[in-house]
């Protein structure tokens, strides 16, 4: 018995448009990008109620005459590609030929369509894919997609249609991505008559995202690029102080497309390692030109994966680019007022109030750090850095150049500079100049051991003892020479000079700790990564320490030799600043 039937045209549409067409989005997506193959460069876009009752995508781009708009509905229909070689040279967004006919079979749609050398609009209604109806029109040149009612014969799709509110999320995240990868073009959104973004072509990349985003967002941002071996890239990074709990805020481009790539998140990962805090994420807007036969788009039909003939060398050049742009720049947190900082900022000033209270100074003023004030004709004050440089005063009763730091609460260090001062975190600057001077060696295998005089023992249990044994070779890494000295006992015989400030014994067991935890799963660098943080934590001067102006000293020289000095291992600020100016705006100067 026959059971096997060829399915309508109809049918095939509406199961070609559960690929492509998940959601309002979806179309919206598709719909945009037709306006700009079209070569349009200004776009609206109306909605109303997240997309369910209306989506309508209005261009004025090159428009379509009669013989077109009766064909753009059929399956397969494009303008955009003849023969499979163009497949590899693909510069247009679409280019299957699936969309127009794949909406016009799950909603109402009617495009509105004019060629600039045309008097003429013309009109075509489809009502799920039935009653196709072309008719003239009066209209502008472009074309004008309306979109009603989605899913409305399909009560299984339409149950799965989230709130408008949801809908209307999607939407907007999409838009946004669009309108990030042509910042050529006029774009508008408007949602239930209200107008959402309007956004204006020419105002550069970054105003875009300072509209898009807001201006903590644009003004939180770095910008490089680098053009190696065809491949171009730009990129927004974020500074650490506006990273996320989650990854929104990462956008991708390719060749105008936004994409999401494996190999582009671990890049940018990889260069922001050790940056941010644990589970924060970079704002990252990055934009890849690629010669078009370099990789292939055609994997995926929403087109949001592509694939990269030779992404190693994508990887490593975005990781290069990024990671030099991160190191050339001061990341050093700047002193502002806005409400997430008020925190810390009120922790800080009753820290400095209390003192300044507990030592306030007595007869030699000149010589105490913030004394190189001068005051100019208007009475305000003037930084004069050359005090800092200049022998001690005459006044002065001491002959050593005046510092220009100071601890305080044994645990910050307040140094002057030329633009104001900033406050240093003593043991989170520590971690990060052992950790980087670990890291360099450890990469070399030039990490110096000490022998002990006497080796301290350590008592390990069975499976420490275990784990242990199994990892020599990392120990060997790390310049520690371990050897059994009794039942359940070792013996340390060497232990790494940069570490001196931990205990050998203590280290020991936290370190199989670690390598205990970690087993399973994790890749070889980050285990390293991992231990390499927890030993500069532990040999960092602590906070409570008190230190020495030579310790302080020798703490700010290794701060200008030290990549990263601006962030702790662990992500978080070493330093803040505070400029003059900003002074000057909180004491209501200027
Ligand atoms: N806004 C538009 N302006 C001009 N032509 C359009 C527009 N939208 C669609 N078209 C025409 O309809 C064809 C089919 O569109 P679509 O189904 O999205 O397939 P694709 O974009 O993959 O070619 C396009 O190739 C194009 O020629
Ligand atoms: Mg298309």
């Amino acid at each position: 018995m026959a059971c096997i039937k060829v399915l309508d045209q109809n049918m095939i549409n509406m199961i070609a448009a559960g690929e492509v067409i998940e959601r309002p989005a979806s179309v919206v997506k598709e719909l945009i990008e037709n306006s700009i193959d079209s070569g349009a460069d200004k776009i609206v876009v109306n909605i109303e109620e997240g997309g369910r009752k209306l989506i309508s995508v209005t261009d004025n781009g090159c428009g379509m005459d009669t013989e077109d708009l009766r064909l753009a509905f059929e399956p397969h229909a494009t303008s955009k590609i003849n023969s499979s070689a163009d497949l590899s040279t693909i510069s247009t967004l679409g280019f299957r030929g699936e969309a127009l006919a794949s909406i016009s079979s799950i909603a109402q749609l009617t495009a509105t369509s004019r060629t600039k050398n045309s008097l003429q609009a013309n009109s075509v209604s489809i009502d799920c894919g039935q009653n196709k109806n072309l008719c003239p029109a009066s209209a502008d040149y472009g074309t004008k997609i309306q979109v009603r009612d989605i899913f409305y014969k399909l009560p299984a799709r339409q149950k799965f249609l989230k709130s408008a509110n949801t809908e209307m999320n999607h939407i907007t995240e999409c838009f946004k991505r669009i309108a990030l990868a042509n910042p050529n073009i006029n774009l508008t959104l408007i949602h239930n008559k209200k107008e959402i973004y309007n956004l204006h072509s020419g105002d550069g990349l970054k105003n875009r995202i300072r509209s898009l985003f807001g201006n903590s967002v644009a003004e939180g941002l770095i910008e490089t690029s680098s053009h190696e071996k065809n491949v171009n890239i730009k990129a927004f990074l974020g500074r650490p102080e506006i990273s996320k709990t989650n990854k929104n805020t990462q956008y991708f481009f390719l060749n105008g497309r936004f994409i999401k790539d494996k190999f582009i998140f671990h890049a940018l990962n990889e260069a922001y390692r050790s940056q941010l805090e644990p589970n924060r994420h970079p704002a990252a807007f990055v934009f890849i030109e690629l010669p078009p036969d370099d990789f292939d788009v055609n994997v995926h039909p929403t087109k949001i994966e592509v694939r990269f003939y030779n992404s190693n060398l994508i990887h490593s050049l975005l990781l290069s680019t990024i990671r030099q742009k991160l190191l050339s720049t001061n990341m050093d947190v700047s002193f502002k007022t806005s409400p997430e900082n008020f925190e810390r900022k009120q922790h800080i000033k009753d820290a400095m109030e209390d003192f300044f209270k507990k030592n306030r100074p007595a007869a030699h003023q000149q010589n105490m750090p913030f004394s190189s004030y001068t005051k100019n004709s208007a009475n305000k004050p003037q930084f004069d850095s050359r005090n800092f440089t200049a022998p001690s005063m005459p006044e002065s009763s001491q002959s050593v150049a005046p510092k220009n730091f100071i601890q305080i609460h044994n645990s910050y260090i307040v140094s002057q500079n030329d633009n104001g001062f900033v406050i240093i975190d003593q043991h989170a600057l520590h971690e990060r100049i052992i950790y980087e001077k670990l890291k360099k060696r450890v990469s070399k295998n030039s990490l110096e051991s000490q022998k002990q005089l006497v080796p301290e023992t350590v008592e390990l249990t069975q499976p420490q003892a275990e784990n242990l044994n199994k990892n020599l070779d990392i120990f060997e890494k790390l310049g520690i020479q371990i050897e059994p000295f009794g039942p359940n006992t070792y013996a340390i015989h060497s232990f790494p000079l940069l570490l001196t400030k931990a205990d050998p014994a203590d280290f020991v067991i936290d370190l199989i700790d670690i390598l205990d935890s970690k087993l399973s799963g994790t890749n070889s660098d980050q285990l390293l990564d991992e231990i390499l943080n927890m030993a500069a934590c532990k040999a960092a001067i602590k906070a409570g320490q008190k230190l020495t102006d030579d310790e302080i000293q020798h703490l700010l020289d290794q701060k200008e030799k030290t990549d990263y000095s601006s962030r702790c291992p662990h992500g978080r600020p070493t330093t803040i600043t505070f400029s003059i100016p900003e002074l000057e705006k909180q004491f209501k100067r200027t």
